[in-house]
């Protein structure tokens, strides 16, 4: 999604701005632009359409950008085709104002053609241009004071960054409902989207709140309220290092983090284990409270989702409590029955999905308790829910999600442990030998792992299959949605995932002599009921790679044509382990495709408009 960088300081802004404009690609966009003001001849924009480095060659084709501050934008096209034009910056007519924006501008046309009744001529397509241009209409030379009566008039969501001509040495920027930041540094100020634009030049960081207005000159910085009330904030320290968020050495930052599960996993269960209890951070979840909730419900999207489905597998079997899923875009606009004994489970990576987000407000609204399973630091949805639990994958750049997955599932599998030992519903044998397996899961992620070539392997063999069916029950069947979803989303193949009990009930009329089928059968106990829909696959012709455990690699192999297994670990770890094959399959498959794996077509890393 659209991602915006801005400095104001002593030196160049412009390699700046490119540099953090760079490291907001992995957020998906198709254009680019950079405002800069030149002390000689004024503002100055370049944009366009297509990669950075375009963007780049245009600006070194004109001999650079003078000046020290200025503005830069990635743009994920709503309201306008992908163009050069539509591109942010966006300036008012008269050249004085540049505008980079995130969100939408919900009563766009109404203001266009109010200000296009005032004579105002508009360049693009985009709703960003009425700001720019509603903001030269009320600019009475004071550029804080106009921002602040144009946001009072927009409706909708900004993250939002302002340069004015008639005063070059500040910058002004404002957020609602989609995410900005500032970074602090010596004698210079920066404001950006995300983290990643500013890490290598500051760790120190303050993220603005909903209605918040901030005003930066390179050794001042102003942080005021919707009404220009002065707001004290606090500073962030960012702790991760800047090669975090860079390939090392591997051709896609997909398959570097898909090798970086066992270490992030360890990161994320180890402190939250302790004299074989599990710790979670110091949440106050007492046996009264535990007792008296009447439900979870489980919201979340796309892959987060499906970490959502496996967990009610999970917690309805160990907590012996009603668990729903919802999809938040759909949860928001139904009429979810949430109580003040409800705990809300809110499973987001990038803590900004605004379907998500408008989501928990609403079960909040409605009484719930917010837990949240978050994976970026002071993100919106950490910020607003009562209790968090981070998952320590560190950051995630490609778009498909994979180790911030693993870890949400190693946190699920942490509050199911602490909640089930709590109420009593588990044994303290059972208890102990998942909580003994969950520690040991690195190594046999390691294992599966090694794996890598195998897997490569498969995929050469079934990548130009142009339909995909995953199928499973119970916890595979969770598994086949992700399985699946990750295929899709950068191989671009069709693939669905079934229940493999469903498939009957109507899909199975698709497979054809040849039709793909990836059957998940690594949990035993449905094992044989699985199978016997892997036969009937089989019998009309399916092409069948099955996945299961080392111990059921024989009973496998007598129907599958390939078979794939994991270690035998306890069922409730197997949507761990089960799920890495499916990615390593996804990013082979893409790779022969030639697709563009870190940054798939038309998708974004955090979608942060609805
Ligand atoms: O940041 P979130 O976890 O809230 O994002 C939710 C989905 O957009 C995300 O999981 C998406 O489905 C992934 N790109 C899938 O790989």
């Amino acid at each position: 999604m659209c991602g915006i960088v801005g400095f104001v300081g002593r030196e160049e802004a412009a390699p700046i701005l490119l540099d953090g404009l760079r490291r907001l690609e992995y957020r998906g966009y198709d254009s680019a632009g950079i405002a800069v003001f030149d002390p000689k001849d004024g503002l100055q924009m370049v944009k366009t359409k297509g990669r950075i480095q375009v963007l780049a060659d245009h600006i070194a084709e004109r001999g650079g950008l003078k000046g020290t501050i200025g503005l830069g934008h990635t743009r994920w096209a709503t309201h306008g085709v992908p163009s050069d034009v539509n591109a942010h910056p966006h300036m008012s007519e008269n050249g004085r104002i540049a505008v980079v924006h995130n969100g939408i501008i919900e009563n766009y046309v109404e203001i266009k053609e109010f200000l296009q009744s005032q004579g105002v001529h508009f360049t693009s397509e985009t709703d960003t241009e009425v700001v720019a241009q509603l903001l030269e209409y009320y600019y009475d030379g004071n550029i804080l004071d106009t921002v602040t009566k144009v946001l009072h008039q927009i409706r909708g969501s900004y993250g939002l960054g302002v340069l004015c001509a008639d005063c070059p040495d500040r910058l002004i920027a404002a957020r609602k409902d989609s995410p900005l930041i500032l970074g602090f540094g010596k004698g210079f100020h920066m404001i950006a989207s995300d983290v990643t634009a500013v890490i290598k030049y500051t760790r120190d960081v303050c993220y603005l709140d909903d209605g918040e207005i901030a005003e930066i000159t390179a050794d001042q910085c102003w942080i005021y309220d919707s009404y220009l009330r002065p707001v004290e904030k606090e500073h962030h320290h960012v702790d991760w290092e800047i090669s975090a968020a860079e390939k090392g050495g591997y051709e896609h930052f997909m398959l570097k983090e898909i090798m970086e599960q066992p270490k992030a996993i360890h990161a994320t269960i180890s402190p939250r284990i302790r004299d074989g209890q599990v710790v979670l951070d110091g949440l106050d979840y007492s046996e009264e409270y535990l007792w008296a909730m009447d439900k979870i419900y489980i919201i979340a999207c796309g892959s987060s989702y499906h970490v959502g489905m496996a967990a009610k597998y999970v917690l309805e079997k160990y907590l012996r409590k009603p668990v729903e899923v919802a999809l938040a875009s759909e949860f928001r606009y139904s009429e979810p029955i949430v109580t003040d004994r409800t705990l809300a489970l809110v499973i987001s990576q990038s803590g900004e999905t605004i379907d998500t987000l408008a989501a928990l407000r609403e079960a909040k609204r409605l009484g719930a308790r917010i837990l949240s399973i978050v994976n970026v630091m002071g993100s919106t949805i950490a910020r607003e829910s009562d209790d968090v639990l981070y998952t320590w994958a560190g950051p995630e750049i490609a778009v498909a999600t994979t180790k911030a997955y693993s870890t949400q599932l190693a946190v699920v599998d942490l509050i199911c442990l602490s909640f089930a030992r709590k109420l009593g519903t588990i044994s303290a044998e059972e208890h102990d030998t998942i909580l003994a397996q969950l520690q040991s899961l690195p190594e046999k992620l390691e294992e599966v792992l090694e794996q890598r070539e195998q897997i490569q392997y498969l995929a050469s063999i079934y990548f130009n299959h142009s339909s995909v069916f995953f199928i499973g029950r119970n916890l595979d069947y969770a598994v086949g949605m992700e399985g699946s979803l990750k295929l899709k989303e950068i191989s671009y193949l069709h693939s669905e995932a079934y229940a493999a009990g469903e498939l009957k009930h109507g899909t199975i009329s698709l497979i054809e002599q040849g039709t793909l089928v990836i059957a998940l059968a690594s949990y035993r106990p449905l094992f044989e009921k699985t199978m016997s829909n892997v036969v009937e696959v089989k019998s009309r012709g399916a092409k069948v790679l099955g996945l299961t455990t080392e111990p059921l690699r024989g009973e496998m192999e007598k129907v599958a044509d390939q078979t794939i297994t994991v270690p035998e670990v306890h069922p409730m770890l197997l949507p761990s382990l089960d799920v890495v094959p499916m990615q390593l399959f996804a990013y082979y498959v893409a790779l022969m495709h030639g697709c563009d794996i870190d940054k798939p077509r038309n998708l974004a890393k955090s979608v942060t408009v609805e």
